[in-house]
């Protein structure tokens, strides 16, 4: 399994459930690999778990705040000094406040544009030129369900996934002729914290929790395949969407959501 071979990948977010499966997908396809993260316990934690699966290449954290541009030009010397190119970033972190359309406060609204929307901005204006330097880049962006679909319990979360089909198409019209590809991956409900409600960042009550069995059937009763997403089922489309066996697609918004969105 070498995909990834010579690849050097920044996989923010990379300490979260589905984040972590990209380091693994990643890492036994042959990449060198960036965790990028704002939780540092859980990012060195993912990196010595995942620095045992090959010898070849390597895994490393560095610590993020995706909202902070320095953070950002960090994270880039760093990647640099340590592996000397950059050429894959998924952008994995997220933020969700759930709140009613009439309740949702102002300063969630703000919070939740800056982590989800803004902070993806940053990041790839940041990594452009290194993408430049390497002669290609592969760009995938985790949206989500709420990036196809209206939502009356997220309006702020919603505008952010569904702002990043702009976002991700805008970067892809800019960039293609540099061979630098952007696509947006739209999970459906996958089984992680995220929507669980042991989350610091996508709090839930025991109503928008899976950990309710009605909440839970409510949601699968959605999915005409039969089942929630595992993170795996996320990173299997963002390992091919980095390799070469997708080079003719970008600005591609691509759900993997057994079915919900058709
Ligand atoms: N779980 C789902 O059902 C689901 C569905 C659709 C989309 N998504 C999206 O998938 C992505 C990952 O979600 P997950 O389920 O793995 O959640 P998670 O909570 O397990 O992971 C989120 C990660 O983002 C990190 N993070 C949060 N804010 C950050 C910041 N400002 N800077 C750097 N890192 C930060 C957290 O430390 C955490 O490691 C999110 O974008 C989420 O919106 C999840």
């Amino acid at each position: 399994m070498t995909r990834l071979k010579n690849e050097v990948a920044i996989i923010t977010g990379g300490a979260g459930d589905i984040g972590s499966a990209h380091v693994e997908s990643f890492v036994r396809e042959g990449a060198n690999v960036i965790i990028a993260d704002i939780n540092e316990e859980k990012g060195n934690l993912i990196a010595k778990e995942n620095s045992s699966f090959s010898s070849e290449n390597k895994v490393k954290y560095v610590h993020l705040n995706s909202t902070d541009e320095e953070s950002w030009k960090k994270l880039s010397s760093k990647t640099i000094e340590e592996f000397g190119k950059i050429s894959i970033l998924v952008n994995c972190y997220g933020t969700n406040f759930r709140e009613k359309f009439i309740n949702q406060n102002l300063e969630n609204w703000n919070t939740i544009l800056n982590v989800n929307l803004t902070s993806v901005f940053i990041g790839i204006k940041e990594l452009i030129p290194f993408f430049k330097l390497s002669g290609k880049g592969s760009i995938i962006n985790i949206g989500s369900l709420a990036s196809l679909k209206g939502s009356a319990s997220s309006p702020a979360y919603t505008a952010s996934k569904t702002g990043l089909i702009g976002l991700t198409k805008s970067t892809a019209v800019a960039f293609a002729k540099d061979k630098i590809r952007c696509n947006l991956v739209c999970p459906g409900h996958v089984d992680t914290n995220f929507i669980r409600n042991d989350s610091d960042y996508s709090p839930n009550d025991w109503n928008t929790s899976i950990n309710n069995p009605e909440n839970y059937n409510q949601r699968l009763s959605q999915i005409p395949l039969g089942r929630l997403q595992t993170p795996k089922d996320i990173a299997n489309l963002s390992t091919f969407l980095a390799s070469e066996d997708s080079n003719m697609i970008t600005g591609g918004i691509i759900a993997v959501d057994g079915g919900v969105t058709i």
